[in-house]
């Protein structure tokens, strides 16, 4: 009996142990939080105080008597907030002396009101300290904080946020800003980060280069990729285009978080300008290039101006093109991944240098050759069909690759993919009349025979007369 006593008194004081334990945790609000993610039994709510009551967290909402609020509380921490939307005007008013307001570890998505100034019986609010925190808070309420004249730190880490309008967190005494673990939407609208001028704002944001993107540039660098926007658009004043950045890359091995690191992939549309000539200049790192519904007849530039060296994938459609044979060996030729002519002016190709191309260019993705009037001649076509058969994928529009219309031919408009050698071949009308060969073919034919019969007579007329024939007679 004793000894089940002793274990009794054991258990007792193991107990009390986790008590003590328990109570600790909640001592700090960071660990509470953390204690509570860790044991998700939701169960653990309420309200806990310290410091002759300057100090109070709350889990799940105002729990007991802090349901009436405060008016000795300084520091206020509200974990796992039960509701959606927060209304700091209500939380302040119950609580007028808070100095340090935390709002952490909640599915919060608004704010339905800005932080007042004072509270209804025009008490002042002193409010130094904001930290919103692990919420899923998407955009703040105009002028969230702009009331709060002695604010001096705001923590708004780990939210949801995707831009901020850096007026909003415009406040003489607000020094410390932290802004990371957000969604942040890279684009030109998140400039004002880049401003690293003493006393910007930007300058106060202490974790500026741990911002990250999400989609589109997923989880590159804010300030790299807005850097790179800001460049572009500059840049691309100087062009009569549009610009875009679509893609950066990262390359492995340069080393971390230098600009070198990021391969950046630029698109410019220029299409349906007007322009007569290829722009001699491109903003940097264009690789595609839009140039359709122009005017342009030479692609010269694609081989002598540098600016083009990077520019894979090129769009031509509906231009003047008459020719690509000054593309020949070059090196553009070898690395391009698009080059779309749809609606030129071609007729023929250099058909053995663009194979020879494709044979080297790996990257080679994408050719369309529609709707150009394409000649259908025997000393051509035949290479040229060799062609978009051994690249039929490739050839996208193998379909539109047709004979140029010519009246009369039975060629015109057809499919060059789906021609017979000797619809190419022959000439036209070959089929029906007598050719000069074949009328010499039957006359030799028949002199042939000729001939042979009259052997055949000779013989036959010797034998039976013993006569020789006429002409050997004749012969001395
Ligand atoms: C927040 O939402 C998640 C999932 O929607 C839920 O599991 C969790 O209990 C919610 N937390 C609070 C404090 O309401
Ligand atoms: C916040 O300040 C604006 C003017 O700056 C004022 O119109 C507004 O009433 C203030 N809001 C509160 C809740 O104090
Ligand atoms: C934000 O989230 C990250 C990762 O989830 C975590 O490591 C970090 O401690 C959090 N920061 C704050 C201030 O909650
Ligand atoms: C920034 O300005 C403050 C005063 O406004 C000055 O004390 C500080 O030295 C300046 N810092 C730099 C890096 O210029
Ligand atoms: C071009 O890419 C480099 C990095 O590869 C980057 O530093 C530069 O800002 C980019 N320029 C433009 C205009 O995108
Ligand atoms: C290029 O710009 C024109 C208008 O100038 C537009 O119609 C066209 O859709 C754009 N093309 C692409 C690929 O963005």
């Amino acid at each position: 009996m004793k000894k089940y006593y002793t274990i009794y008194i054991y258990l007792k004081i193991l107990l009390v142990v986790v008590i003590i334990q328990s109570l600790e945790i909640l001592a700090s609000n960071k660990r509470l939080c953390e204690f509570h993610e860790e044991h998700s039994d939701s169960d653990l709510v309420g309200c806990k105080s310290e410091d002759d009551e300057q100090h109070l967290i709350c889990i799940g909402g105002l729990h007991g008597k802090w349901e009436s609020g405060s008016k000795t509380v300084r520091k206020l921490v509200l974990c796992k907030w039960p509701e959606r939307i927060l209304d700091p005007e209500e939380v302040l008013l119950k609580f007028p002396a808070v100095k340090r307001f935390s709002v952490l570890a909640s599915n919060i998505t608004k704010l339905s009101k800005v932080f007042p100034a004072e509270v209804q019986n025009l008490e002042s609010l002193f409010i130094q300290k904001i930290a919103l925190s692990g919420t899923k808070l998407e955009y703040l309420p105009k002028g969230a904080f702009l009331n709060l004249s002695t604010l001096k730190s705001l923590d708004l880490r780990n939210n949801s946020l995707r831009e901020i309008d850096p007026n909003e967190i415009e406040i003489a005494t607000l020094k410390h800003i932290y802004l990371s673990g957000n969604r942040w939407k890279c684009s030109i609208n998140n400039q004002w980060i880049l401003n690293s001028r003493n006393g910007s704002v930007a300058s106060r944001v202490i974790d500026r280069d741990k911002l990250v993107c999400s989609t589109p540039f997923d989880g590159r660098q804010l300030l790299s990729v807005v850097e790179i926007i800001v460049t572009l658009k500059e840049e691309c004043q100087r062009t009569n285009c549009d610009c875009e950045l679509v893609y950066i890359a990262v390359r492995s091995g340069a080393k971390f978080n230098s600009q070198k690191r990021l391969m950046v992939f630029n698109s410019v549309n220029c299409s349906n300008r007007g322009i007569t000539e290829m722009p001699t200049f491109l903003p940097a790192n264009t690789t595609t290039l839009h140039l359709s519904g122009n005017n342009i007849a030479d692609l010269t530039p694609l081989i002598t101006n540098p600016v083009y060296k990077g520019v894979i994938d090129i769009y031509l459609d509906n231009n003047l093109i008459e020719s690509i044979a000054c593309l020949e060996g070059s090196y553009w030729l070898d690395h391009f991944r698009v080059l779309s002519l749809r609606g030129n002016r071609l007729s023929d190709l250099p058909t053995y240098a663009l194979e020879n191309a494709l044979l080297q260019n790996a990257n080679a993705a994408y050719i369309r050759l529609g709707n150009n009037p394409w000649s259908c001649d025997c000393l051509f076509t035949p290479g040229f069909q060799d062609l978009l058969i051994r690249y039929t994928s490739l050839v996208k529009d193998v379909n539109d690759v047709k004979c140029s219309s010519v009246v009369q031919d039975k060629n015109s408009n057809k499919q060059i993919r789906d021609l017979t050698r000797t619809a190419i071949c022959i000439p036209p009308d070959s089929e029906y009349g007598l050719q000069p060969l074949d009328i010499m073919n039957i006359v030799m034919a028949s002199l042939i025979f000729f001939i042979l019969g009259k052997l055949l007579y000779d013989c036959w007329f010797f034998k039976r007369t013993g006569q020789l024939p006429w002409i050997v007679a004749k012969i001395p």
